[in-house]
This record gives structure tokens, sequence and C-alpha cells, in this order.
């Protein structure tokens, strides 16, 4: 509800959007929307258009076709810079971090969106919001880290670097590419934590607590899938397989997505297992039904939010 009693817009809003290049339809129009408190993992096999519906959701491409609403407005016409980094933000799969620059620059590029060229020139010489650097690595344990060199931290602590950058960054849709592709279980494990920390703390503590962002990530681990995330978007060749909350999906549903593709599991790909065929009914189904259900659904106190957006 807004303030004035009305229903706030989805923080996203895909109306058949479509995306194609020649000789390939990336991904065929698709229509979803996805709440604040939603954290929603896409899966699908290698080339079915994850990269390219996070890039759209990310403005960092357009779609051919179809209209893409952040937060009511439509991504089209926001400005890059500080309007689209306060609604959007993506921790890419090799986290983008660069590795000579100290943790306190890696981790404050992302107030870049916020800033002049200047200031951020200006910063490189003397961190601008050092504080805001400061309050997200003290949060995930690396306090002591500000001025450490990024190529002299470990991979578990760069892991943490990127995400304490989109906690700087504060936007309200956390997009993330594979985070997790090359981290062993445990720190995948700790990644998704962190991840979908950031959308349980978010928002307002009240009789009931409310997040105010959403989580939409790439991944491929059925387990990982089902134990973090609230809903799953099915993709398959560039087609939208399947849009339901996480409680009604199965890892036969997610082994059905990688099978149809008619070359077996990919390497790596652990496959829990499974033998049997899906639950049924998931191929083709229309999009968004799920949108809202899973809103919220891990929403319950919190005992501390982020503090420095
Ligand atoms: N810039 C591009 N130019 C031409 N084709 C592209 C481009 N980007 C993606 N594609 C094609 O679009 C399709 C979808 O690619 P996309 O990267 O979205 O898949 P994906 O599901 O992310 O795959 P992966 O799991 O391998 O990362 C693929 O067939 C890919 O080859
Ligand atoms: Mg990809």
């Amino acid at each position: 509800m807004t303030q004035d009693g009305g229903h706030a817009p989805p923080l996203i809003e895909a109306r058949g959007i479509a995306k194609s290049y020649p000789g390939i339809v990336a991904l065929a129009p698709i229509s979803f929307s996805i709440e604040p408190g939603e954290k929603v993992a896409i899966a699908g096999p290698s080339g079915s258009g994850k990269t390219t519906l996070l890039e759209l959701m990310a403005g960092m491409q357009q779609p051919d076709r179809g209209e893409l609403l952040l937060d009511g407005r439509d991504l089209g016409r926001l400005k890059p810079g500080r309007e689209l980094s306060s609604l959007v933000g993506m921790i890419n799969q090799g986290y983008d971090l660069v590795p000579h620059l100290l943790a306190i620059h890696n981790v404050l590029a992302g107030r870049l969106g916020e800033w002049s060229l200047l200031r951020s020139m200006v910063s490189l010489v003397r961190p601008r919001d050092k504080h805001l650097a400061e309050a997200a690595l003290e949060q995930l344990g690396m306090a002591g880290k500000l001025y450490e060199r990024t190529s002299h931290l470990s991979g578990g602590e760069q892991q943490r670097l990127a995400v304490a950058r989109v906690m700087v960054q504060s936007p309200k849709i956390i997009l993330a590419d594979e985070p997790v592709s090359s981290l062993d279980p445990a720190r995948a494990e700790d990644m998704l934590d962190l991840m979908t920390g950031l959308i349980d703390d978010s928002g307002a503590d009240g009789p009931v607590h409310t997040p105010d962002k959403a989580l939409i990530a790439t991944l491929h681990s059925p387990e990982l899938i089902l134990k973090f995330f609230t809903r799953v978007i099915g993709l398959r060749q560039g087609e939208l397989q399947f849009d339901r909350p996480a409680g009604k999906v199965s890892i036969a549903d997610l082994d059905d997505l990688y099978l149809l593709e008619g070359n077996g599991w990919p390497e790596g790909w652990d496959h829990g297992g499974s033998a049997g065929g899906s639950a049924g009914g998931s191929a083709g189904e229309s999009a968004g039904q799920s949108a809202g259900q899973s809103a919220g659904q891990s929403a319950g106190p919190s005992d501390g939010g982020f503090a420095v957006a």
C-alpha cells in the first residue's frame, strides 16, 4: 500500500518483452511481474536466455518489443546514473572488481551512479562516502580490510566486496548472473545467504516486516534454488517453461528443464539423483501467475536491517 492508500506498483513488470539477435531468438515474448520481497531464481540450460533477460532488466540492452516497467516507470525512459542506479544493480558472474584498487574503491564503485565525474575522480585519491563502505564491510565481517589491495584478498573476501558494492548502491532490484557458479558448496551457500539477506533485511520494520527490495539471480543448482529462493522462472530456448513459487517446484521439474534439451545434464550439473519425470504441467505455463504470491514469503521480524542506505 502506498501512503495514499493505493497499491504500489510491482518492482518489475515485463509485458511481452522479447529479444533477438541475427538468426536467433534469445528471448521469446515473456510477461511477468516481481513484487518487493521476492527472491527469484532464473533457471535453464546454456543459451536459454537467462543473461539476456537479466541484461534487459538492468537496462544494459533494450527489448525489441514489449514494455519493461521498473517500480512503475518505463525503463527505456529512465536516465542512466542516479535514477537507474537507485532502482537496479547487477552482480556479474566474475564480480567485476578491479584487482589493483584498494578494497574501499571497489566497494564505493557502487556509488558511481550517484556521483559526478569529478567527484568520482577525487574519490580515487580520497574516498568519499567512506562511512558507507565501512558500514557495509563491517556488516560482512571485513572491517579491517578497507585499505587492502583487492588482489590480495581471498576469493571469499572478493565475493563479499561485490556484495558490499551493491549494498552501498542500495538499489531496489538486485540482479545477479550466476553468482555462485565458481564457488565451492560452502561458499556458494554463504554468498546466497548474504544476497538473500539483503532482501529479507530491507524495508521498514512494523507490526509485519515489509521488505522493499527484490533479488533476481540465475543459477543451476536445484538444491540451492529451492533452499534460498521464493520463486523460480524456468527458461528453455528463450521460452518461458514455468513461473511458480519455489514451494511448487520440485527437483524433478528443474531436472526436466535441462533434460528436455535432449542433451542430457550439463557438465558439473548436480541433478540431485532424481530420475523421475516432473510433477507435470510445467511446460508453457503462463507467466506471472505467482507474482505476488511469494512476495514477502520469508519476511519476518528483522534483527537489524542494513543501515547504510
Ligand atoms: N550479443 C549477442 N549477439 C548474438 N547472440 C547473442 C548475444 N548474446 C546472446 N546471444 C545468444 O542468445 C542466446 C541466449 O543467450 P544468453 O547469454 O542469454 O543465454 P544464457 O541462458 O545466459 O546461457 P548461459 O547459461 O550459457 O550463460 C544464445 O543463443 C546466445 O548465443
Ligand atoms: Mg548466461
